[in-house]
């Protein structure tokens, strides 16, 4: 029997964002009976495989990634059962499944950390995460200066069984998310349990949450100054972020999944200081892939993604890994209202609430930077919404913000709930067929998301939606595209990017200010209505075949 190619190594995967896809039950968040009910769209969509954010019981104090039960469905989300039905009926579309696995942390309400709790200092319990005695002449410093990445220190006290005043324990997130200790046997025993129990109910991969944070500097030294947002380490050697001990971890589970058949495969979301760090985790033996933040990160300017785009290529050729293409996703703030701004990089997107946007502008670059991001060699992933050009909603009422971000920073960064809204599917008002007319979604709608559901979209060949088939489409259909090499064009005008890709693809974005001329070859996906006279207009790509 041939061996199929490795799907991996070009798929286009759908995030679902599951508490903002479809709910099925009626009660305001998307659910496994809502997506299960729109399997047939992702199937039109063109999509090969879809990435589902975590789902496990969790008492959502950061929606989901606090996991109480890595083995079983939050009762909001549904059912083992239905979970599995799912797996089922996606590969029955042809659609393959990612789940979202947590392995840095875990909920306070996890039984390990009860019984560690309840169990004590110098326990066995204790030793599965970082508990350790404060400083101070009572104990009333946290044992290093670490910040948790949603504001305040990283370390929290507890009351020891007997009532006094006790350790600390780590948390690189919410104090409700404590930090296990990789460092400890059984918690590796554990999780290649895990990996086994979804591997055996038919997942075909992971999505590994943090997957630079498992890894921490036993000796505990302070770090000395601050940290840099969405923990990308700002040093090497750094205490907790991207140490060379997590890909010990990582070849580990590389056996595990390889002593299954059909191509079950990882995807690492590592926040590390570059393409070079980041391939270390594709090394042959470690990892299939990893998000590339680096794409997502650069500002709308051809120079940076010329270079950006090089260094990915040229480092991920050294390990032999695909590398993936990201735009958006449930953390950062969506590209459309991130390109319709002056400052276009992802850390200025963090800082512009307020600031004016252009959405023309930003949805006209967005439609340019997906016919980029599909024509470039490996994977990509598409966010849920992206492929109905939803902007990132800037007005939520803060008391109906969500995210732990906008607690722990004393009501100063509201958070990421703006990029999570509940997706818009039909009719004229909320909740615009995402659940029952009864439940308010979990996050408000905005109203004037009437003009783009997606029944308002299916069939108008101008829409954003229409616009991601087709590419989805082409995509499929053309040799030149996923896997493989390009040639820069370099007799281009400046501010424009232009590559070939064999056999006969041309991709040509326009990031300057000027029309400029298309080659004389067939156009076979713009990403604006028109060519205007054989030019492609400021902030527009084309698909070209000779
Ligand atoms: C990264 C996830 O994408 C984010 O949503 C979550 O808050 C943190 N990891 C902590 O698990």
């Amino acid at each position: 029997m041939t061996e199929l190619p490795a799907w991996w190594r070009d798929a286009v995967i759908y995030q679902v964002y599951i508490r903002s896809f479809a709910d099925g039950d009626g009660d305001g968040v998307g659910d496994i009976a809502g997506l299960r009910s729109r399997l047939s769209y992702l199937d039109d969509l063109g999509v090969d495989a879809i990435w589902i954010n975590p789902w496990y019981r969790s008492p959502m104090v950061d929606a989901g990634y606090d996991v109480a039960d890595y083995r079983d469905i939050d009762p909001l989300f549904g059912t083992l059962a239905e979970a599995e039905e799912l797996l089922r009926e996606a590969h029955q579309h042809g659609i393959r499944v990612i789940v979202d696995l947590v392995p840095n942390h875990c909920s306070d309400a996890h039984p390990w950390f009860r019984a560690a709790l309840a169990a004590g200092p110098g326990s066995a319990e204790r030793e599965r995460f970082w508990f350790r005695p404060g400083r101070g002449e009572h104990g009333e410093l946290p044992p290093t200066d670490w910040m948790s990445r949603f504001g305040g220190p990283a370390w929290t006290r507890v009351t020891e069984p007997d009532g006094t005043p006790g350790e600390w324990y780590l948390h690189l997130f919410a104090p409700q998310q404590p930090d296990f200790n990789w460092d400890n046997p059984e918690v590796r025993a554990e999780f290649e349990d895990i990996l086994r129990f979804w591997l055996d109910r038919g997942v075909d991969g992971f999505r590994i949450d943090v997957a630079h944070g498992l890894a921490k500097d036993a000796t505990l030294p302070d770090l000395g100054y601050v940290d840099d947002v969405f923990g990308r380490p700002s040093r090497s050697n750094h205490p907790h972020w991207d140490r060379d001990e997590v890909h010990e971890v990582y070849r580990a589970w590389r056996t595990v999944t390889d002593a299954y058949d059909g191509h079950r495969a990882f995807v690492a979301e590592a926040w590390v200081a570059g393409p070079e760090q980041l391939v270390r985790y594709l090394h042959p033996g470690r990892l299939h892939t990893a998000f590339n933040f680096d794409f997502l990160a650069c500002p709308w300017r051809a120079d940076d993604l010329r270079k950006v785009i090089d260094t990915t290529l040229d480092w991920h050729a050294t390990v032999g890994a695909p590398p993936t293409w990201v735009l958006s996703n449930h953390d950062v703030v969506r590209h459309v209202t991130r390109y319709g701004r002056e400052a276009t990089g992802h850390e200025d997107a963090r800082r512009q609430y307020g600031v004016p946007v252009d959405l023309e502008l930003g949805t006209r670059r967005a439609r340019a930077a997906a016919l980029l991001m599909l024509a470039l060699p490996g994977g990509a992933y598409v966010y849920q919404g992206e492929e109905l050009g939803l902007p990132e909603v800037e007005d939520i009422p803060e008391h109906l913000l969500q995210d732990p971000t906008w607690e722990r920073t004393g009501h100063t960064v509201r958070g990421r709930d703006g990029c999570r809204v509940p997706l818009p599917w039909s009719g004229q008002q909320p909740p615009f067929g995402f659940g029952a007319d009864t439940a308010a979604p979990w996050l408000p709608q905005p109203e004037e998301w009437r003009t783009r559901t997606v029944e308002a979209q299916r069939g108008d060949r101008a829409s954003m939606l229409e616009f991601y088939r087709a590419a989805l489409r082409i995509r499929r259909e053309l040799p030149a595209l996923g896997e493989g090499d390009l040639a820069w064009d370099d007799d281009v005008p400046d501010g424009v990017l232009s590559f070939t890709r064999e056999p006969g693809f041309r991709c040509v974005v326009n990031l300057s200010a000027r029309p400029v001329p298309l080659p004389e070859q067939r156009v076979v996906l713009l990403s604006s209505a028109t060519t205007q006279d054989n030019t492609l207009p400021p902030d527009a790509a084309a698909w070209l075949l000779s």
